[in-house]
């Protein structure tokens, strides 16, 4: 079996300068999910057919490994039945078993489960249609079946006649066709129609006036098949996808104050125990160990959160490793590069980049921590800025354990504090600091006595 996944269409009704199927469902392009069903499919090849916006389709999907991928251009519109025939040249018909799986860039939530139940249907020799029952069938084509029940053809909303508009039983698109009959089919089919387009609907005819068997397998789940043309049917479809994402957590136990307020943009998975407030977005790959617990109004991306650990209200985590019983926020930037150990305490206004924070070591308040390599049990004072960058290059901090810097405070990087270096409050470090030592980096006080206050006016 080869899949053929048409995504050359502009989607004029998005109004955007982005190809339809590059809109996003769930945090990843509507064709990257399409994409990975038909690997679940263990194809042979699959073929994607695309031809607005190409090379900004190519570029999304150089990011990831698409050896598997094969891009057909269809440098003109002119019909579904038209860009599958683009796809011909590179689809095995030697074989007479091989059978092509049409799918669509723009259906995004079509099941692997579905495709197969409909991959049962064919042998080589039949065809096999995916339809569906819906209670608006406007702008899809209509399935005719004979009194016996047999489908013998589809009939495209323009093309249809009042009686056959009444029909609820549509096209989904989806279909399985033996390679070396739609090379035969396609050859024949005319683009005498109201578009002017040459259909893949029209095979359909084709092959049932040979006689060919039709297995037509009817959905009841539309959404399933939904296809997005608007922004509309976009938010429709991201409604649904949550909903899913939203029903598996509580069905792994998860606790969620309110599953319509998390939001799921790729994949979570999660321990025991664990208890997600409200408005939460997880994004990319996020793992949540045992109790941990995420605070309303979060947004955790591409993160590893250990037991225990609590991430309080407002807090933003972006690649990042979050040890075992460590607190984080309210309102804590953790930037990429943040690898904390168990016990740490990362409190409000406190950012973090590149920064490596041993068990135990606390930033309670107002800070920043870039290009820094913290030991265990450091006590890092508010208002402390690690300044990492002179205007050219990045500089590293390195801080032993037990190191107490005083509020107020800039480590002028490079600078390495050894074990038990302790730095006054208010102190511009710029040079090394030895074991058990203290460091005032700052003016020496001087009181005038007896000063008098200036007074208003003369
Ligand atoms: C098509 C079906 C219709 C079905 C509906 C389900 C045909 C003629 N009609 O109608 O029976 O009910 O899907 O959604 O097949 N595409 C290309 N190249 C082209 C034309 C289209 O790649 O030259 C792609 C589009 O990008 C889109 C898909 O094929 O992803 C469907 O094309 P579209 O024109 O939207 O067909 P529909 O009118 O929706
Ligand atoms: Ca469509």
């Amino acid at each position: 079996m080869e899949v053929v996944i048409l995504a050359a269409g502009k989607g004029s009704r998005m109004f955007s300068d982005k190809p339809k199927v590059l809109h996003s469902i769930g945090g990843s392009a509507m064709l990257e999910h399409v994409v990975r069903t038909s690997r679940a499919l263990h194809p042979q090849k699959i073929h994607t057919v695309i031809g607005f916006g190409a090379q900004q389709i190519k570029d999304y999907f150089a990011r990831s490994n698409t050896a598997d991928l094969t891009w057909v251009l269809q440098a003109e519109q002119l019909g579904t039945g038209h860009a599958v025939q683009q796809a011909l040249p590179g689809i095995n018909i030697e074989d007479g078993e091989n059978q092509v799986l049409v799918l669509y860039g723009d259906v995004p939530l079509i099941q692997t489960s579905t495709l197969q139940e409909l991959l049962s249907q064919t042998d080589g020799e039949t065809l096999a249609l995916l339809t569906v029952l819906t209670e608006n069938p406007t702008g899809l084509g209509r399935i005719i079946r004979n009194t016996a029940g047999e489908v013998t053809r589809i009939v495209e909303e323009r093309d249809a006649n009042s009686e056959q508009k009444q029909i609820n039983e549509v096209n989904s698109g989806i279909m399985c066709v033996p390679a070396t009959k739609l090379v035969r089919w396609l050859g024949e089919i005319r683009n005498d129609n109201d578009q002017s387009e040459y259909y893949l609907t029209d095979l359909i005819a084709l092959a049932a006036d040979e006689n060919c068997q039709i297995n037509a397998i009817t959905l009841a789940d539309e959404i399933e098949v939904q296809g997005v043309n608007d922004k509309t049917q976009l938010a429709l479809l991201e409604r649904h996808y949550q909903m899913n994402k939203q029903q598996e957590l509580l069905d792994q136990g998860v606790t969620l104050r309110d599953p319509e307020r998390v939001e799921v943009r790729g994949e979570l998975s999660c321990g025991k125990d664990c208890v997600v407030d409200i408005n939460v977005i997880f994004e990319g790959t996020v793992s949540l160990g045992n109790n941990v617990v995420i605070g309303a109004n979060t947004v955790i991306k591409d993160a590893v959160i250990e037991d225990g650990a609590h991430v309080l209200p407002g807090t933003n985590i972006d690649g990042a490793t979050i040890g075992a019983n460590s607190l984080i926020g309210p309102y804590a930037r953790i930037r990429p590069g943040t690898v904390l150990g168990a016990n740490v305490k990362i409190g409000n206004f406190v950012e973090t980049k590149n920064a490596i924070l041993g068990e135990g070591s606390k930033a309670n308040h107002l800070a920043y921590i870039g290009d820094a390599e913290i030991g265990r049990n450091c006590n890092i004072g508010a208002g402390t800025i690690f300044c990492n960058y002179d205007g050219a290059n990045k500089h590293k901090s390195t801080l032993g354990d037990n190191v107490f810097i005083g509020s107020n405070s800039v480590l002028v990087a490079p600078v390495v504090l050894a074990n038990n270096a302790f730095v006054a409050a208010g102190s511009a470090v710029n040079c090394d600091v030895p074991a058990d030592s203290l460091a005032v980096a700052r003016s020496k006080q001087r009181n005038i006595p007896d000063w008098k206050r200036p007074t208003k006016g003369q």
